[in-house]
C-alpha cells in the first residue's frame, strides 16, 4: 500500500478494526505528590525479558499520563475476570482517589499502587518514553513482580468484557513456586 492510501484510514475505521483484537485488561497506576492515579489499559506489551521491560501506551489527555511523567514509575496490575466493575471505575465511572476505594492496595519497590488481588502486578520504573500522536509510549524496567490471587484473566474484545471459558484458573505462582512472591 502506498503512503497516500495509508492516510485514508480514519480514526473511527482504525478503532473498528481494533475491536477484533482481544486483549488482557490491566490497571496502570502511579502516585505523585501524595495522590494516587490510575487508568484501565489494554495497550500493554512485553518488550524484553533481558532486561525485563514492559511498554504501556497512554493517552496524553488521561489524568494518569502527567502523573507517570512526573513520578517516573508505574505499576501494571493484570485484572481477574471478576474485576469488570473495577475496570469500569478506572475508565470513567469513577475519578481520582475514588477509583481506589473499593479494593485493597499496597506498594512495593517504586511506591506505585499495587492491587492486592490482581492476577499479577509488575512494578516498573520509567526507562524511556516516546511521544506518538495522541499517546506517550512509556517503557518501564520491571523492578518487582508479585502474584496477588489466582484466577482467570479479564479480557476485552468487540467492546465487551469476557473470559476464556476453556482456560482453567491461572496458577502462576504454583507453576513457578520459587520465582514469584505472593503479596
Ligand atoms: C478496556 C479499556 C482499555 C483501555 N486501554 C487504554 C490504553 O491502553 N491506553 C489509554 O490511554 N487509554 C485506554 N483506555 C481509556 C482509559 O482507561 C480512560 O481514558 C482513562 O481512564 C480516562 O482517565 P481520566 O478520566 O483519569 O482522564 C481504555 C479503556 C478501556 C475501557
Amino acid at each position: 500500500m502506498d503512503k497516500n492510501a495509508a492516510q485514508l484510514v480514519g480514526a473511527d475505521q482504525f478503532r473498528l478494526g481494533m475491536r477484533s483484537l482481544a486483549a488482557a485488561v490491566t490497571l496502570i497506576t502511579t502516585a505523585h505528590a501524595g495522590h494516587r492515579y490510575g487508568m484501565t489499559a489494554t495497550a500493554v506489551t512485553s518488550v524484553s525479558a533481558e532486561p525485563p521491560a514492559l511498554l504501556v501506551c497512554v493517552n496524553r489527555k488521561a489524568s494518569t499520563h502527567d502523573a507517570i511523567g512526573k513520578s517516573r514509575m508505574f505499576c501494571i496490575n493484570v485484572l481477574r475476570a471478576e474485576h469488570v466493575e473495577l475496570s469500569r471505575a478506572f475508565s470513567g465511572t469513577q475519578s481520582g482517589e475514588d477509583r481506589f476505594r473499593s479494593e485493597d492496595w499496597t506498594r512495593l519497590a517504586t511506591g506505585a499502587p499495587v492491587l492486592v488481588d490482581a492476577l499479577v502486578s509488575f512494578d516498573c520504573r520509567v526507562e524511556k518514553e516516546f511521544a506518538h500522536g495522541t499517546h506517550t509510549l512509556f517503557i518501564g524496567s520491571v523492578e518487582h513482580i508479585v502474584a496477588g490471587k489466582k484466577g482467570r484473566s479479564l479480557l476485552y474484545t468487540d467492546g465487551q468484557y469476557g473470559k476464556l471459558a476453556t482456560l482453567g484458573e491461572r496458577v502462576l505462582p504454583g507453576e513457578l513456586p520459587d520465582s514469584l512472591d505472593w503479596i
